[in-house]
């Protein structure tokens, strides 16, 4: 099966023989499709009611943070009867998975009060963390367990916008500026090919294939116009076609190739392409918090002490201790069997314990990221009434970065805007300043967009700055290196002590990592406890 012309010349004869089905399964023997195994989550067995043996007591465990790893490791464990606490710093569960609505309030760690003034519609909300969910992601299997609705998340809009202030064009469609750039290089390539320049690499045949899907990708005219880009309906019109007489005008001529190329626009396009993201994903319907307080549900109210702060945690010769404050700083001690610690590891690193300097080196190591998000509130929705668009997101080379707009409620009355969503030396910029300076930012810099409609009509506004909010302290971390031994030490028990969250796992700033991580712990502490009997 060495060289594809013998696999194609076979594939053809087993798709005459046995039809499109036999030919298709044929194919991924040969792994030129991916296989369903290949696309199912690796293997894990839930812990089960009968695991334990009968009559003896579930072992407990006690869970730091009641985010998704949190309870997702309570919720597992909870399958087979083990007795799980969970306690949570902050006075809600999910972590960075925070829905903020009309009233949620939060005090950051420079002593800004907000609170949402959204409307009361049900689409009024800013997932302020996760907001979008890739379709390969264990994460749907468990919105399909615990019944969480989900919905269309569209994450690429042809009719969202790209605004490069730097290079001086203002703003303009995905479809506009994809249009000219495939059309230029797809004009390029085939003169390219046509004047032989690629005789080395293609046969005639493989030509007068390229050439033809140019042909359709790049909209391009044929050998006698040099395969030239002129343009095409692609662009969009500026004059919509309509009824009997009217045709509508193109929106054209177009730029230049090199005013395309100094445009930058090209730099936006293939972030759709990542694994992790593509033009449509999910959300669930009303707010991402509905994963969250689905597992509290299951796993019970009373599993999780809400506001419970850990100050001192220590692994003993069968088991933890940890020492927990409330609120009011009433200090309570909990013991348990075992210990699975989620708390972002630079704020595990504080925590005094016993655990082995080295664990504490390794908890360090991986770095916060500054991550910022601001959700406006509008009057009325303007981008579906005035420029039709529909959910999607416009990319800018300004400090806000982004602007999302909501793929839920079209047509209702109001809507929220993420209208910065920045990591880095702009969500630092942004979370430096009080909460209406950013908002009076974010709106500076929308304005150069969407025009004054973008100040005029705001409502409210609700900001966070992950790297600023107690008990999480940033939005997501980086591992300078994966190898160098901290993530395997972490990734591994200390005495009684697991550690879980999506930074322990290959998933950074994916619920998916946490939910992966908590059944790779929740998997090894429970063959430990069937081991030790
Ligand atoms: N998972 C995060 C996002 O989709 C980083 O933006």
């Amino acid at each position: 099966m060495g060289s594809s012309v013998t696999r194609r010349t076979l594939l053809r004869s087993i798709g005459v023989a046995g039809g499109a089905g036999v030919m298709f399964e044929s194919m991924r023997a040969l792994g030129l499709v991916a296989s369903p195994e290949a696309l199912a989550v690796p293997d894990y067995r839930a812990p089960r009611p009968g695991d334990l043996a009968a009559g003896k007591r579930g072992k407990r465990v006690v869970i730091l943070g009641a985010g998704i790893a949190g309870l997702a490791t309570a919720y597992e464990l909870g399958k087979a009867g083990y007795r799980c606490t969970i306690l949570e710093a902050k006075t809600r569960i999910g972590g960075r998975n925070w829905t903020v609505r009309a009233g949620t309030t939060e005090t950051d760690l420079d002593g800004h009060t907000q609170t949402a003034r959204f409307s009361r519609e049900e689409s009024s909300y800013l997932n302020a963390g996760p907001a979008r969910l890739p379709q390969s992601h264990i994460t749907l299997d468990y919105c399909r367990e615990l019944g969480v609705p989900l919905e269309t998340f569209l994450n690429a809009n042809a009719n969202a916008l790209i605004y490069n202030e730097a290079t001086g064009v203002a703003p303009q469609q995905y479809r506009t500026a994809k249009a000219d750039m495939y059309g230029y290089v797809s004009e390029l390539l085939a003169k390219a090919v046509d004047q032989g320049a690629l005789d080395q690499q293609l046969s005639a045949t493989d030509k007068d294939a390229l050439l033809t899907f140019l042909g359709g990708f790049g909209a391009i005219g044929g050998k006698a116009s040099g395969y030239a880009y002129t343009g095409t309906s692609r662009r969009g019109y500026a004059v919509e076609p309509g009824a009997a007489d009217q045709p509508g005008v193109v929106l054209g001529p177009p730029p230049s190739l090199s005013q395309v190329l100094a445009s930058q626009v090209g730099r936006y396009f293939s972030f759709e392409f990542g694994y992790d993201q593509a033009m449509t994903m999910l959300q669930p319907v009303g707010g991402m918090d509905a994963l969250p307080l689905a597992l509290y549900r299951a796993i019970g109210k009373d599993t999780v002490r809400l506001g419970a702060e850990v100050v001192r945690l220590t692994d003993t010769a069968d088991g933890v201790e940890v020492v927990h404050r409330d609120t009011r700083g009433r200090q309570t001690v909990e013991r348990a069997d075992f210990c699975v610690a989620t708390l972002p590891p630079h704020l595990m690193a504080k925590v005094p314990s016993n655990l082995d300097p080295a664990v504490t080196a390794a908890l360090r190591f991986p770095r916060p990221s500054p991550v910022g998000k601001i959700g406006l509130e509008y009057r009325r929705r303007w981008w579906e009434e005035d420029e039709r668009i529909y959910g999607g997101i416009t990319e800018t080379d300004l400090d806000l970065a982004h602007i999302w707009y909501p793929s839920a409620g079209f047509h209702g009355r109001r809507g929220v805007v993420v209208g910065y969503y920045n990591t880095g030396a702009n969500a630092q910029l942004y979370g430096d300043l009080p909460p209406a300076e950013r908002t009076k930012r974010a709106l500076a810099q929308g304005v150069k967009i969407h025009g004054e409609k973008y100040r005029a009509e705001l409502a409210s506004a609700f900001s966070v700055a992950w790297h600023r909010t107690p008990f999480i302290e940033g939005g997501w971390v980086g591992w300078p290196s994966r190898t160098s031994g901290e993530y395997a030490l972490l990734n591994r028990p200390a005495g009684h002590v697991y550690f879980a969250g999506d930074w322990l796992s290959y998933f950074i700033a994916w619920q998916a990592g946490a939910f992966d991580s908590a059944r790779h712990v929740v998997t090894n502490l429970h063959e430990r406890v069937l081991a030790e009997g």
